[in-house]
């Protein structure tokens, strides 16, 4: 991974970036929580009524070897919050002011205070196949011959979109989908396209976005544990396009927490017995995930965190067999906000045994929006940047999820919060050298 992101970084500071000016366009499949909480979020903050808080595009700095520390939005080109101009699909009808009232994440007044804005802005019908997402019952979906077709009329809605904007993103923040394996169909682009004609099972409505947007040459972002353009035919497809890609699953709450403190352990040589977490969440998320088959793809998402991190092969008297458990419940009362509990079994000098807990009283989708916002901003950044645009995966982006994807099959992804926040700061001073 490392390798890679040398190479990413080095090669950012070739010549010409284009301009950051003109209206930048997001698309979104799946406008529930995290999307109506972005997109309310952002015209408050265009309104001047709130602060993007969580925000490293917006409130983070890129410190220079002068000793200076210059605001990021200030420093890098990046788009204007009052250039963003948002679309999306759903399968639930209705406009983003019912949709953002569905969610429950945000105040009521809050939300009455930019409501003619929420309601300008209506989902389009969705690319959608219950088998994939198995709790929900749609209202509003497209229909077609095959996936092929579905994907086609997902593409005439970006040509459309595009009419209207001067540059776009796509950002999945739709469900999660049931766990998927890479099979031969996603090996080549030839083969997928075919899938797409046989509707081949192994192709979820999320690939058929993630198709139909890079064929139109434009940044793809996964905020889902869904296996969508982690795929061979998707990674050339993005090379080829010069369509950037980057997921998987936004790393928001335990995970976060999780990334900060297991480097914490192994740079003090601590050893770890256990580690359980489990959490309870009351949002339809929560819902869709109650299903074992989709959370089988959120729980390896999950897992892969700690033995990348504390490394057993290289550190066997610390780390050797140590027992990890994910577990999500869905518990209707809390909706939104979410409460992860962390026991870690920890043991010290001569093997003498600790406990460490975390409660994190959080807010799924108030931690996931200012990550939303970083990752369309910076993903539009690559695509401006000559020497990032055709790199396929940006790993440099690995900050901002759970499990990153990588451009090398097999390579392992770097987890550690501090170091993904470097390797981001370093890739930004880079294209700052175009
Ligand atoms: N909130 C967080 O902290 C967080 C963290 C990591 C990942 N995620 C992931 O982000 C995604 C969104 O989370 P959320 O809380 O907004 O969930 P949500 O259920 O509120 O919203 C997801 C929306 O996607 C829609 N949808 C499902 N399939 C679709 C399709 N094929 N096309 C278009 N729309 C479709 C659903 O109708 C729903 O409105 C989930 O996959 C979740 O696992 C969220």
């Amino acid at each position: 991974m490392e390798q890679h992101a040398t190479q990413q970084e080095s090669s950012s500071g070739a010549a010409g970036m284009a301009s950051a000016t003109g209206k930048l366009g997001i698309m979104m499949p799946g406008m529930g929580s995290v999307a109506t909480t972005f997109i309310a979020g952002v015209e408050a903050i265009r309104r001047g009524i709130a602060k993007p808080v969580g925000s490293m595009a917006q409130m983070g700095t890129l410190e220079q070897a002068d000793g200076s520390a210059p605001r990021i939005r200030e420093a890098v080109p990046l788009a204007a919050l009052e250039d963003l101009v948002f679309t999306g699909w759903d399968i639930f009808g209705g406009n983003l002011y019912e949709a953002a009232r569905t969610a429950h994440v945000l105040d009521r007044d809050q939300l009455d205070a930019i409501r003619p804005f929420l309601e300008s802005i209506e989902p389009l019908p969705a690319a959608f196949d219950k088998r994939y997402v198995k709790r929900l019952e749609p209202t509003h979906t497209k229909t077609g011959r095959n996936k092929c077709d579905l994907a086609s009329q997902v593409r005439n809605d970006i040509a459309e979109f595009k009419s209207r904007t001067d540059r776009q993103v796509m950002i999945w923040t739709g469900s999660t989908e049931i766990f998927l394996t890479e099979k031969p169909m996603h090996q080549s682009l030839a083969a997928f396209e075919k899938g797409l004609v046989d509707d081949d099972e192994d192709i979820a409505p999320s690939m058929l976005y993630a198709w139909a947007c890079l064929k139109e040459g434009i940044p793809f972002i996964n905020g889902a544990p869904n296996l969508t353009c982690d795929i061979p035919a998707l990674r050339d497809l993005s090379q080829q396009a010069g369509a950037p890609i980057a997921g998987k699953d936004f790393k928001t709450g335990q995970t976060f927490l999780k990334t900060v403190l297991a480097p914490a352990l192994k740079v003090r040589n601590l050893g770890l017995h256990g580690w359980y977490s489990t959490n309870i969440l009351g949002n339809r998320d929560g819902e869709v995930l109650d299903d074992p088959d989709n959370f089988k793809t959120k729980e390896e998402s999950k897992l892969g965190v700690l033995e990348a991190i504390l490394r057993p092969d290289e550190d066997p008297d610390l780390y050797r067999d140590f027992y990890h458990k994910v577990r999500i419940n869905y518990y209707p009362p809390r909706g939104d906000n979410k409460e992860g509990w962390d026991n870690i079994d920890l043991f010290g000098w001569l093997g003498y045994p600790m406990q460490l807990k975390v409660d994190f009283l959080c807010r799924d989708s108030i931690l996931a929006a200012p990550l939303v916002l970083d990752l369309c901003l910076f993903m539009d950044l690559a695509a401006r940047t000559p020497g990032l645009r055709h790199t396929g995966v940006q790993e440099w982006l690995s900050f901002y999820f759970k499990a990153p994807d990588v451009a090398a099959q097999g390579a392992s992804p770097e987890h550690d919060l501090f170091r993904q926040a470097e390797l981001l700061k370093a890739t930004l001073r880079r294209a700052m050298q175009t």
